[in-house]
């Protein structure tokens, strides 16, 4: 199925190409006869990101074929926000003064897309947004702005499905017995919408399947393994055999919950549903240590940051060649349920 998407993308893209090709060569007669290659800044708000990673290859892979593809050279620049907001802040001031053709952004802190927009804007530099999205207010300020991201309730959405099905096939996860899921919420980073959006949403799916459900607690540990193990450690002294699900935003979290307790020896069994389905996560769900995640398409994503950037960069408007953008600036990728074979 998913190659059967792929295919079919491939050969449109293909077709596209074929057609912007001549069209670019059009406009490269009239005005753009100085500029052989396209440059596009891709500002990522860190490098060690596990998921972003996945992003930043495919869109790697993208660019090698667009770039064989096109009649000009595709130079694409990462640059590494280190988590800093100020830092990320000078380094788009630097790719504007470079004059970059695109920018693409997936932001330290997306409440400075205001900010972000309004630099690009005065120097007509269109932008990408990716995985981190500006609120709509922000959105609405240029046209020559996009998003690219998934679905953000729909990962909780899943979340709460895959923890429904397993606390009515398992009923001794309801270990004091008293009818209600008690469980621990490991958050991503504070106000980043995927936080907020599978809190809320795996949280009211388990209730929308007739489960009542009790926090224990809920925290952040800011999409990272190492923190939600310190975090974990914690916890499970606190609440220990009172735990009976662990509910984590993203997968990495998820796993230094696994962590914790292989550290501590925590004999009681306690299901962990996480996000992403990066390949350390689904290998242990193979070894029983993760019992679901939710597979987030770092795939469709990648391509179309870099696609959306191209069409741009040539001048072309990404909704001539891209299907199922919404709203005029939006794509948006499905997420899939992953549990055990
Ligand atoms: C989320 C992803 C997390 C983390 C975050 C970074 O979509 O699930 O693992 O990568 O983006 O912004
Ligand atoms: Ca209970």
């Amino acid at each position: 199925m998913i190659y059967k998407q792929k295919l079919k993308m491939l050969i449109g893209i293909l077709i596209v190409l074929l057609i912007s090709g001549c069209q670019s060569d059009i406009s490269t007669n009239e005005e753009n006869n100085n500029q052989d290659s396209i440059r596009i800044a891709i500002l990522i708000y860190r490098f060690d990101d596990e998921f972003v990673s996945y992003v930043m290859e495919e869109i790697e892979k993208e660019r090698e074929l667009l770039d064989d593809l096109s009649n000009k050279q595709l130079v694409v620049d990462f640059i590494d926000g280190n988590n800093q907001s100020d830092l990320q802040l000078d380094q788009i001031k630097d790719s504007i003064e470079n004059k970059y053709d695109v920018l693409a952004i997936n932001l330290v802190d997306r409440s400075q897309a205001a900010r972000v927009i309004d630099m690009a804007k005065n120097a007509d530099i269109p932008i990408v947004f990716f995985n981190r999205e500006p609120v709509q207010v922000d959105m609405a300020r240029w046209d020559k702005i996009y998003y690219v991201g998934s679905k953000g309730e729909d990962a909780g959405r899943i979340q709460g499905e895959i923890i429904a099905e397993t606390w009515n096939n398992n009923p001794r996860i309801d270990k004091n017995k008293d009818g209600i899921l008690q469980y621990i919420m490991i958050q991503g980073q504070q106000g980043h919408q995927d936080a907020l959006l599978r809190t809320e949403w795996s949280v009211k799916a388990i209730e929308a399947n007739g489960i009542k459900v009790e926090q224990l607690v809920s925290d952040t540990a800011n999409w990272q393994r190492q923190e939600a193990k310190e975090k974990m450690l914690n916890y499970l002294n606190v609440f220990s055999e009172e735990i009976e699900f662990i509910i984590s935003n993203n997968d990495m979290m998820a796993l230094g919950a696994v962590d914790a307790m292989k550290e501590l020896e925590f004999e009681e069994y306690i299901p962990i549903v996480g996000v992403d389905a990066i390949d350390i996560a689904v290998n242990a769900l193979e070894r029983g240590e993760l019992t679901g995640t939710v597979y987030n398409d770092h795939v469709k994503q990648g391509q179309m940051v870099i696609r959306m950037a191209y069409y741009l960069a040539i001048n072309e408007d990404p909704k001539d060649y891209i299907d199922s953008i919404e709203n005029g600036k939006y794509y948006r990728v499905e997420y899939q349920k992953v549990i055990k074979k």
